[in-house]
């Protein structure tokens, strides 16, 4: 028998979520739309917020699952990788809450949760499966042996996919963060325009230089006619959308078949995006895969992954020391 309360504030979203035996009982996700001017995360601002949001989002999770601090087996937090300022809101949080209660503290990665929230519904994942995990900050393709046996098979050499989303999305004068807002214009536009496909070693991405390539190609074209963005928008967004997810999959397919493995996943923020999913799951019929997508919910930054993944080291009694510091990068080793 085992009651988690996890915690991520990583980036710009405080959560919490109570975890009963593997299962989620709550996954409250409170956002910040004090960066939607800006373009992308202000850090110290982020702290700022998860300070103010931390007591009331950790109260809702508990409130709706009718558990109290006193109740509570184990308290679980991400250690990174992230903003440090962020971070370190959720850990010290979690270390006050280990001491009031006694009761263990569990560090979580965050690149692992994303893969891990897989677990959180049935069916899971077999081993071994291929997880391409996609957010604002990384873009991997992992192999996943076990629970907790991850081999790193390739990632971004530069931006990430979502930054390549939200990095456009600036230069086309949307809002942060953007991915969701080009999602949603790309499903009335065409991909009339084609960029060019960065050249890459392996299994690995880079996003920098299409970002690029679309500036040039914006520059060029507004020359011709200053409203070239405003006229044509929604194919724009089509056709960015387009590239990245072919870029995505083509690779997650070569690594799927050079791996010979029949079980792949998507994770992290991109995940949620209508054609990721859609080719995806089109791609894995094809070649008669398995596919996993996750729920919305579990796509974008929640605690219920960093609970789920708590969860199984709880099993382990694999528990941490209270003089642990939060950690900006990931670790594979
Ligand atoms: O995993 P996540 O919530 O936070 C990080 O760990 O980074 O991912 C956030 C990223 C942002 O870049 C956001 O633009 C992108 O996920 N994103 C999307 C969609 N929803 C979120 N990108 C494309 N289409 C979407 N529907
Ligand atoms: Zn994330």
């Amino acid at each position: 028998m085992s009651i988690i309360l996890a915690i991520e504030s990583s980036c710009d979203d405080t959560s919490a979520s109570i975890i009963k035996n593997g299962e989620v009982l709550s996954n409250i996700v409170c956002g910040q739309d004090v960066h939607r001017s800006y373009g992308g995360v202000v850090p110290e601002l982020a702290s700022r917020q998860h300070l103010s949001n931390i007591v009331p989002t950790v109260e809702m999770a508990l409130k709706q699952s009718n558990i109290a601090y006193s109740d509570l087996d184990a308290v679980a937090f991400t250690r990174g990788p992230g903003l440090l300022g962020s971070l370190i809101v959720g850990l010290c949080f979690a270390k006050g809450i280990a001491l009031s209660q006694n009761i263990p503290l569990i560090e979580v990665d965050h690149m692992r949760a994303h893969i891990l929230a897989h677990f959180a519904e049935d069916p899971k994942p077999k081993f071994p499966f291929l997880c391409l995990t996609v957010s604002g900050g990384h873009t991997q393709i992992v192999k996943v042996n076990d629970i907790f046996d991850f081999e790193l098979l390739g990632q971004t050499i530069d931006d990430a996919a979502g930054e390549a989303f939200d990095k456009t999305g600036k230069i086309l004068g949307l809002d942060y963060p953007a991915g969701p807002i080009i999602d949603k214009l790309a499903k009335e536009g065409t991909p009339n325009y084609d960029f060019t496909t960065p050249k890459v070693d392996g299994f690995n991405f880079s996003f920098s230089g299409l970002k690029t390539a679309i500036m040039y190609f914006l520059k060029a074209e507004m020359k011709k006619d200053p409203e070239f963005i405003q006229k044509n928008m929604k194919d724009i967004c089509a056709s960015v959308q387009k590239k990245i997810v072919d870029i995505l999959l083509s690779t997650l397919e070569r690594a799927a078949i050079e791996h010979d493995i029949e079980h792949l996943a998507i994770a992290g923020g991109v995940s949620a995006n209508s054609e990721l999913r859609m080719r995806f799951q089109v791609m894995t019929n094809e070649k008669n895969w398995n596919s996993y997508i996750p729920r919305f919910e579990y796509c974008t930054d929640n605690a219920a992954m960093v609970g789920i993944a708590a969860y199984y080291k709880f099993l382990n009694q694999d528990f941490t020391n209270h003089d642990v510091t939060p950690s900006a990068k990931v670790n594979w080793n």
